[in-house]
């Protein structure tokens, strides 16, 4: 946590206003004010609590008026920052934003993966780029890993910043900045990621046991999610990137056939009874398990919230994803996204999608003299 001078004015309407520049600076990702204090903003209270973006702010002043400076205490990872390259690799954002979009423009597919491979690292030893390193027992031969891919974008994109920069950024995040870079080209929010993570020099594939698997209750996931410092309302915004991407039939064929539940049809009852035999035709029964459907069925290659509304209508794909909504929960969290609850607490997904986002990437984060920074991002030095 730091504290950082916003100029910031709040009129006795209750509206506020920052000085131009000094909010882009902090990188706020949603410039709407939200009310935290229990206190009325007309009422005589010395301190307002308020949030605004990723960040909390104490405005002080005296009671009924808010007028001034404001103290803002912005949330951020202890050693990562916003602006870490700034004067050592200060194209490292455009260089690996015209990666991605490069791969993305030819194989859009590489989006999803890289969101999905950042979480796969963040979630074993923290965001470090373990998940990259070559070699019989490493995590990337691991079970959950096998289909990861895009690999290929994050090389290229280290093999440029090493020509722009050697030695300077690590392939943590150059994965971090590339999930980010993923979500805005399909079209999702896009949010300032504090850098200076460092790569570790640790990948083990036993290590990935605590990766939530789809056929983890909801209680399983709630508690990975917990083990490593994320909440309830994280997990389902963040399994909401599966408003993009695809996944194999080998994962959720099962649910179309021989459910555990005993149903006439053998099917997971909780699957939407007209979208079966769309799911069926896709999947069929000795097919081929390999072939990819999309998770956000309608949307998979855009960022929005469509994948809640699936999950309301039946429609969601894996076990795990359905039962965010069969599960009371879990439901609570997602019908926010779905405007099933209107008023106080309807929340967009692309704001608070970003917000955990950040949390994620700062999981278990190594900084300062820890770790290294590797030279390829496939080996230790
Ligand atoms: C309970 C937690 C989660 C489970 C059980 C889970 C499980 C899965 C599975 C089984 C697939 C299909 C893989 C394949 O067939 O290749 C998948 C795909 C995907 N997951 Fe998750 N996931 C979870 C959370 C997340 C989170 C937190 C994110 C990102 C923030 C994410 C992003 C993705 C993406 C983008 C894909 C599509 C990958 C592609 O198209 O290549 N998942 N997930």
């Amino acid at each position: 946590m730091t504290d950082q001078k916003l100029e910031l004015e709040l009129n006795e309407a209750g509206r506020a206003s920052a000085t131009p520049g000094s909010v882009d600076d902090l990188g706020i990702l949603d410039k709407t004010l939200h009310l935290v204090s229990n206190c009325a903003l007309n009422m005589a209270c010395e301190i307002l609590q308020l949030e605004l973006g990723n960040m909390n702010l104490r405005l002080f002043g005296s009671p009924g008026k808010f007028y001034g400076q404001a103290q803002a205490h912005v949330t951020q990872a202890q050693g990562t920052r916003f602006g870490f390259y700034a004067r050592t690799c200060p194209n490292v954002e455009s260089i690996v934003r015209s990666t991605v979009q490069s791969h993305f423009q030819s194989d859009p597919t590489v989006a999803p993966a890289l969101l999905r491979m950042h979480f796969h690292d963040c979630f074993v030893q923290g965001c470090d780029a373990s998940i990259l390193i070559n070699g019989p027992n490493t995590e990337k031969s691991a079970f959950p890993n096998r289909l990861l891919r895009g690999f290929d974008v994050i090389d290229d994109a280290k093999n440029k910043l090493e020509a722009a920069c050697a030695g300077v950024v690590s392939c943590a995040d150059i994965l971090t900045l590339a999930a980010r870079d993923s979500v805005s080209l399909t079209k999702g929010v896009g949010w300032p990621v504090p850098l200076g993570r460092r790569d570790g020099t640790v990948s083990l594939a036993s290590d990935t046991d605590n990766l939530p698997a789809f056929t983890d209750s909801i209680q399983v996931q709630v508690q990975k999610f917990a083990d490593k410092g994320l909440n309830a309302q994280d997990l389902v915004t963040l399994v909401g990137g599966h408003t993009i991407g695809t996944a194999s039939c080998q994962f959720f064929i099962n649910r179309l056939y021989n459910f555990s539940t005993t149903t006439a049809t053998g099917a997971d009852p909780t699957i939407d009874p007209a979208f079966l035999p769309q799911l069926r035709a896709l999947c069929p029964q000795n097919g081929d398990g390999s072939r990819r459907v999309a998770l956000d069925t309608g949307s998979q290659n855009t960022f929005d919230d469509s994948y809640f509304k699936n999950l309301k209508n039946g429609r969601g794909i894996l076990e795990s994803d359905q039962k965010l909504w069969t599960d009371p929960a879990t439901r609570t969290i997602a019908q926010r996204y779905t405007g099933t609850i209107r008023g106080l607490f309807g929340l967009r997904f692309g704001v608070e999608f970003a917000r955990s986002m950040v949390k994620m990437s700062n999981i278990g984060v190594k900084t300062g003299s820890q770790g290294e920074i590797r030279r390829v991002c496939t080996a230790v030095n």
